[in-house]
């Protein structure tokens, strides 16, 4: 007898996650990294690596990030690495898959992302999933919590924010918006923050990261940040508590612009409602003060309320999971 398994993945610009029907969570960098030559080839005994992995390894290969603001990018390196990400991470989330078995999965794609890409994630899918149904990220955030009523999901990711306005039916293009304004643009922001001070620190996209994940805030006070950085290989501290505070900054901004066009162009009664209805999910959802910050820039467009999701990694895939069992035949995809 033939098993269905049910899989829930949020294919994003930085970390793909998956949730199965079995109960499993896995999550991944969204990179494969390629040996850069015989040696890193003969080192590795493998084509490519995979994810954090990958990046452990980097000196010796050449990583592909197959996506950019949300979508896969238009070239065949991109298409092959999206296609080895999604098929590792399926196959170690169902071990127990037999050759009859069948993978009805729900992926999660930015909320405007292009009919093109659409087709690409099914074309790069069809060898090892069965029935695909193509789900709107921020829908997904909403569908995971139950949150149908009059909400307005804002998913900050690495490439993309991506906002979506609920209203107890199906989202449609008019409520979502996805603005390329996310981790990646903090990421830029501070690195040059940071280099304009001090510009002789060694920075790498890895160190700025993992500064911005460890210390990252939008409040008006936090303790003194101080990192240890390198100049010419020698360690000394650097104290970036303003650079840090300011660029963070410059992520709710222009966030709270696209709120409040989702808010201003929505049904004058129930306005109010939406706009003290307000979840933050992905990964810049762990920026610390982000809900009272993006509360705050909503002061000048007539207040707010804000609140960041449980389960930050999690609730994308988990949403597209719960979608992916319960959708109708008319909303699948055809293969
Ligand atoms: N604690 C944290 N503080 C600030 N930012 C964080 C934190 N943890 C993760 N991030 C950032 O969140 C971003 C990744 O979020 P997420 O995993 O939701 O993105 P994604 O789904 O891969 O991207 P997208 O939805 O744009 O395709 C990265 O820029 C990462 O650095
Ligand atoms: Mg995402």
């Amino acid at each position: 007898m033939s098993n269905i398994f049910y899989v829930g993945i949020d294919l994003g610009t930085s970390r793909t996650s998956v949730a199965t029907s079995t109960g499993k969570r896995i999550t991944t960098r969204t990179c494969v990294g390629y040996p850069k030559d015989i040696i890193s080839k003969k080192r590795f005994g493998k084509d490519y690596l995979l994810g954090d992995y990958a990046l452990d390894n980097r000196l010796g290969l050449n990583i592909v990030w197959p996506l950019a603001e949300g979508v896969i990018r238009e070239s065949e390196k991109s298409l092959e690495a999206t296609g080895l990400i999604l098929r590792h991470i399926i196959a170690e989330a169902i071990p127990d898959k037999k050759e009859s078995d069948k993978i009805y999965a729900g992926i999660g794609v930015p909320a405007q992302a292009s009919l093109n890409n659409k087709r690409a994630i099914i074309d790069v899918t069809t060898d090892y999933i069965d029935k695909i149904l193509i789900v709107s990220e921020p829908f997904a955030v909403a569908y995971s919590i139950d949150r149908f009523d009059e909400t307005l999901i804002v998913d900050i990711g690495g490439g993309t924010t991506d906002l979506c306005r609920m209203h107890g039916s199906i989202p449609e293009k008019e409520d979502q918006i996805t603005l390329k304004i996310a981790g990646n643009f903090l990421d830029d922001v501070i690195t040059k923050a940071i280099l304009e001070k001090f510009p002789d620190v060694q920075l790498t996209p890895r160190i700025v990261r993992r500064i911005k994940e460890k210390y990252g805030y939008v409040s008006e006070v936090s303790e003194p940040v101080v990192v240890t950085l390198t100049q010419n290989g020698i360690p000394a501290e650097y104290d970036i508590t303003d650079i840090l505070r300011e660029s963070c900054l410059k992520l709710t901004n222009p966030i709270c612009k696209e709120i409040q066009k989702l808010v201003g162009t929505f049904d004058p009664d129930f306005q109010e409602k939406i706009r003290n209805n307000i979840i933050i999910a992905g990964g810049g959802s762990r920026l610390k003060g982000i809900d009272r910050a993006i509360e705050k820039s909503l002061r000048d467009y007539g207040g707010g309320n804000a609140a960041t999701v449980q389960d930050a990694e999690y609730c994308g895939s988990i949403g597209a999971l719960k979608m992916c069992m319960e959708m109708p035949e008319e909303y699948w995809e055809k293969i």
